[in-house]
């Protein structure tokens, strides 16, 4: 099992650089849960003792707004991170985390994440080059909120999924498991509607392609919404 670990370990952004010695020693003391589909993992503002690296599977982090609408900030696939935060700043859960299929985490708990980081500082960077990472992303999702419609806003968040999960093909760049269209609405302040209405538009001016839960942006996708302007 440790050395299952190991060779994921190695793939881990939060580990690059990291000594082999030390990375099999933290392999050796990660604990390991599954998760089902729509599980909670971590719950907004409860205390956090732990890091999550995903092993197998999907997660989003959501908030809920005062109207209970949920908020997704952000979705994680394996070899990505959570929990962190709650580790840095000793306060509360800052969201949730929840299983979007049925996935497999490894827990690293505070004492032991404090006592890696004290002998390996790449860690700390590593950590500190992903908390840039998530707020270049959350700066661009404020602005795309301030200045675009929904289609605007429709468009970047599927340039967005296709920089971080895309597979070039073809015909375009295929997004194999897109999120769902409540997903997507989450993401971007909408209604599943909305998204749905936009979508088709999208599919009619072939700009896109929905093929069950796959979808493919055309070559011309990314040329024309550059031009998009506010509404
Ligand atoms: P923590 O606050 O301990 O628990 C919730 C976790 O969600 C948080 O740590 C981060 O790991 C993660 N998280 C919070 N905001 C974002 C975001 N905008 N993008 C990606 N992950 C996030």
């Amino acid at each position: 099992m440790s050395n299952d670990h190991t060779e994921l370990l190695q793939k881990v952004s939060l580990f690059h650089e990291v000594d082999p010695e030390e990375l099999s020693r933290i392999a050796g003391i990660l604990s390991t849960r599954d998760v089902t589909k729509d599980a909670h993992i971590v719950t907004q503002d409860e205390p956090g003792d732990a890091l999550f690296i995903i092993a197998k599977g999907r997660v989003k982090v959501s908030i809920y707004g005062d109207n209970g609408r949920e908020v997704i900030l952000g979705l994680l696939k394996a070899g990505e991170f959570f929990g962190e935060m709650s580790l840095l700043d000793d306060l509360p859960r800052s969201a949730n985390v929840i299983a979007v299929e049925d996935s497999t985490v490894l827990i690293l708990k505070r004492e032991q994440f404090a006592a890696h980081i004290n002998v390996s500082p790449a860690t700390a960077l590593n950590v500190m080059a992903e908390l840039s990472r998530r707020l270049r992303r959350a700066d661009e999702i404020i602005g795309n909120l301030a200045t675009l419609d929904v289609y605007g806003r429709v468009a970047h968040i599927m340039i967005d999924l296709a920089k971080k999960d895309g597979e070039e093909v073809e015909e375009g760049i295929l997004i194999r498991e897109r999120p769902t269209q409540q997903d997507i609405a989450s993401m971007i302040g909408t209604s599943r509607e909305t998204v749905s209405r936009v979508l088709s538009e999208f599919q009619k001016r072939g700009f896109v392609e929905m093929r069950g839960r796959e979808i493919l942006l055309s070559r011309k996708f990314a040329g024309e919404v550059a031009g998009q302007s506010e509404s």
